[in-house]
């Protein structure tokens, strides 16, 4: 049982140490592989709002987030384009829509 926990213990240490060291740098590569390629790589982004339960994105557009009125917190995003405010009588619902802006 002592062994058990000790080589438990030494398992836990090193995973941490090893934890610590490798994504980290992992992540370094990843990040500076992206920039390389996608420094150009732009977001473009607009804001519709509706006064009805549906807001619609425009062509080409992705649906990143919504906003309700009445309060409302509940809402999901249908077809990646369209934002839906779930609470009854929804006086407005917007959508934030981006796409991506190749150089
Ligand atoms: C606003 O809602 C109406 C009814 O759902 C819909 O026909 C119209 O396309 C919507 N407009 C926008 C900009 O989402």
């Amino acid at each position: 049982m002592k062994f058990y926990v000790s080589a438990l213990v030494l398992l836990l240490a090193a995973a941490l140490v090893i934890g610590h060291d490798v994504p980290c740098s992992v992540d370094e590569t990843i990040k500076s592989i992206l920039s390389q390629h996608y420094a150009k790589l732009e977001l473009e982004c607009v804001f519709v709002k509706n006064a009805t339960a549906y807001s619609n994105c425009p062509e080409g557009y992705t649906a990143t987030g919504c906003s309700c009125g009445s309060a409302c917190g509940s809402w999901d995003i249908q077809s990646s384009n369209v934002c839906h405010c779930q609470c009854a009588n929804m006086d407005w619902t917007a959508a934030r829509c981006c796409r991506m802006k190749l150089p």
